[in-house]
């Protein structure tokens, strides 16, 4: 697929002076960071919002744009020799701007002058919270901000205007979700076939990476690959699938332009689940559909996670692990015993799409406030959904040892949880699926052309499929 052209940047940024109104734009590229040694580095990222406002891929850039003037500069340093020995050709700064509609570029000695003469016109310096301990020391030498207080000083016109524009994404960026999204498809299909008695979590990892890097993408995110899906964030290879265990995969690519997929998949190690398994995995289908009927233009967020909160109390009550008014169970925060997360987030250039920004900014409306209750307190999209978000949907249900002693040695919820039958279900560990959406004129479709296994039977021929 063709990188956007020249005029997607220039009208990107040409949109944003609009709505900062005045003062310098300040963007800071990430740099390559190191494993161990210096020369000994990670995969290389760029940070997304200098990737969406100047596409340029490569590390140690920053950018400046100047509304009040109307100029846009990247500051970087040109390859010396030693680093074309090393690294290879590559285009002349100067050149690689030119393809962002850029021509005005500067040595990165030359920003803090820059700045240092912005701040001395009396022009507000906008810039974003800083992620990496790098941008803090770089912030703190061009600003004089001590680290700790930069996110507090952080520009909410910058950060608010960034979000409503990246939020909203337009046909050429959900060609490269889509793509991500078939490429994600592909990894989960391996996984499907992998899993069986014997085989290690590596191994299926292994399996799983594979089918993203042969297709020249690279993981959105460290892979979860664990038969103990009741750690929602299990990033260990630690185990051999054994007959009876559930495996649980989240994994997901970036496409060469760092469009995101992120999809989750449970599967029985065995041949078939057991009939307690196929309950909970049915139960929870239920809970995807009860959040996903309900998608639309206009609908909060935050209704589709109650839809599927709801239908998940209903559920354990007709299991017998939960009693009382379902709905008040929900509306409680009863459920997040079973579903301790949100039902999904936003997605895009970043997998929880410009969660540096603020997830307060990025998924609630303005004045919406986020709880600060277990359970609700891990909702990170709520907002009305608007035509162009796009967002996941990952009901789980998991049944967490800790949580449930936790929460009955302290009596919560005592109305509604059934924490004797309870006992019987602290090794069933967890399950999820997920899939990526998108918010049409009326209503939502799921992206991607290749389609993930959901239903029972669609699991069991895809774990058989060659
Ligand atoms: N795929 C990992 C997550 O959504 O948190
Ligand atoms: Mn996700």
């Amino acid at each position: 697929m063709k990188p956007f052209s020249k005029e997607t940047y220039i009208q990107r940024r040409s949109e944003l002076k609009k709505r900062v109104g005045s003062g310098l734009l300040l963007f800071l590229g990430n740099g390559e960071a190191p494993m161990n040694y210096a020369d000994n580095t990670y995969h290389f990222r760029q940070d997304s919002s200098f990737h969406y406002f100047f596409g340029s891929d490569y590390a140690g850039l920053a950018a400046v744009i100047d509304i009040d003037t109307d100029t846009e500069v990247i500051f970087g340093n040109e390859l010396t020799i030693d680093d074309i020995v090393w690294m290879g050709y590559q285009p002349s700064l100067h050149e690689k701007c030119e393809l962002v509609g850029i021509s005005h570029t500067m040595p990165l000695s030359e920003l803090a002058t820059c700045v240092k003469t912005a701040q001395s016109k009396g022009q507000t310096i906008h810039f974003l919270p800083p992620y990496r301990g790098e941008h803090q020391v770089w912030l703190q030498e061009l600003l004089g901000i001590n680290p700790a207080e930069q996110a507090a000083k952080a520009s909410l016109p910058m950060i608010r205007a960034i979000v409503d524009m990246r939020n909203h994404k337009t046909a050429e960026e959900i060609e490269h979700i889509e793509a991500a999204v078939d490429v994600s498809v592909d990894m989960h299909l391996a996984a499907y076939r992998a899993a069986r008695p014997g085989v290690t979590e590596a191994q299926i990892a292994a399996e799983v990476e594979r089918a993203c890097l042969s297709q020249d993408c690279y993981k959105a995110f460290p892979t979860i690959a664990t038969v103990k899906g009741q750690t929602l964030h299990q990033h260990k290879f630690m185990n051999t699938l054994e007959a009876g265990q559930i495996f649980l995969l989240d994994a997901g690519a970036e496409d060469p332009m760092h469009y995101a997929g992120d999809l989750s998949s449970s599967m029985p190690v065995s041949d078939r689940f057991t009939p307690e398994q196929e309950m909970i995995y049915n139960l929870h289908l239920k809970t995807f559909k009860a959040a996903t009927d309900t998608l639309a233009p206009g609908v909060p967020f935050r209704q589709a996670h109650m839809n599927a909160a709801v239908c998940l109390c209903e559920g354990m009550k007709e299991i017998g692990l939960m009693k009382g008014d379902p709905v008040d169970a929900a509306y409680s925060g009863a459920y997040a015993m079973f579903f301790p997360c949100g039902l999904g987030h936003m997605m895009g250039l970043d997998v929880h799409d410009m969660e540096n920004l603020g997830e307060q900014y990025v998924g609630y409306a303005n004045g919406e406030k986020k709880s600060t209750q277990f359970g609700f307190k891990s909702l990170r999209l709520a907002r009305k959904l608007e035509p162009g978000f796009v967002f996941t949907v990952e009901p789980g249900i998991y049944f967490i040892p800790e949580l449930i002693d936790k929460w009955r040695a302290e009596h919560q919820f005592t109305d509604f949880i059934c924490y004797d039958k309870l006992e019987a279900w602290k090794g069933f560990s967890g399950l999820r699926n997920e899939l990526d959406y998108l918010i049409t004129e009326d209503g939502a479709r799921v992206l991607g052309h290749k389609q993930k296994p959901m239903t029972v039977e669609e699991v069991y021929a895809a774990k058989n499929a060659l």
